[in-house]
């Protein structure tokens, strides 16, 4: 009997090796990620793009994935950049990032998001507005966050009361915006901060 558990681990374990995709670029993809249909989980779609490995919205924009970390079920995408000299994300036409329902990824509860160039109307919101709002120093101290200066801008830690699959901008509303993974509160260390947007994905048991 232990034998045959023996074998089956043994096929299983084979199994799971074979399904692993190859690397894209220098980036390892672990299961369940899947960059095509012969490897990994096609639930767990990437895209593989000239050696750079992305994340696809369900709008159709590539986020390009940072970092991997499979015993968490975790990945990290980099925030859209915003556009020189102005205060537009660069998924803006598209309404920011928006990860389809149906997906096993969804945002985590990591993220402090900063939403750049607000209306007034956002301050309706349950959000950190105030002069001493992390989003501040972004806007001051880093360089593509200069083009937002003098503008509304409104921070919040991503959390489960909130829709963990969207982080929205658009004309009108905020038009740019960032996220930074596990902010200390007051850190405004801006150099140090880990810009990215963390996602997590559904285990498979
Ligand atoms: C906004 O964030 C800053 C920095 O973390 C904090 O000191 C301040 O109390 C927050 N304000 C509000 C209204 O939440
Ligand atoms: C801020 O947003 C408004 C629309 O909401 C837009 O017209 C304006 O160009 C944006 N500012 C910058 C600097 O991009
Ligand atoms: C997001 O995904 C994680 C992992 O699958 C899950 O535990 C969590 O409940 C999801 N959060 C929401 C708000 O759907």
């Amino acid at each position: 009997m232990q034998e045959v558990l023996f074998l089956v681990f043994l096929s299983l374990t084979s199994v799971i090796a074979y399904d692993n995709c190859p690397k894209c670029g220098t980036m390892d993809v672990p299961y369940p990620l899947s960059t095509g249909d012969s490897c990994g989980n096609p639930s767990y779609r990437v895209y593989c793009n000239n050696g750079v490995l992305n994340f696809l919205s369900a709008t159709g924009f590539y986020y390009k994935i940072q970092s991997i970390d499979p015993s968490a079920s975790r990945l990290i995408i980099s925030p859209p950049v915003i556009l020189t000299n102005t205060c537009m994300s660069s998924d803006l036409s598209l309404g920011g990032l928006t990860i389809d329902q149906n997906s096993p990824f969804n945002i985590s509860s990591r993220n402090t998001v900063m939403l750049l160039n607000c209306s007034e109307g956002i301050l309706l919101s349950p959000l950190n507005c105030s002069l001493s709002s992390p989003c501040r120093v972004f806007e001051r101290g880093v360089g593509e966050g200069r083009g937002c200066g003098d503008t509304l801008c409104c921070s919040y830690l991503k959390d489960s009361s909130m829709t963990s699959h969207r982080i929205r901008a658009r004309v009108g509303g905020c038009s740019a915006y960032t996220s930074v993974v596990d902010l200390n509160p007051g850190d405004v260390n801006f150099h140090a901060w880990h810009y990215g947007i963390e996602l997590q994905w559904i285990p498979l048991t």
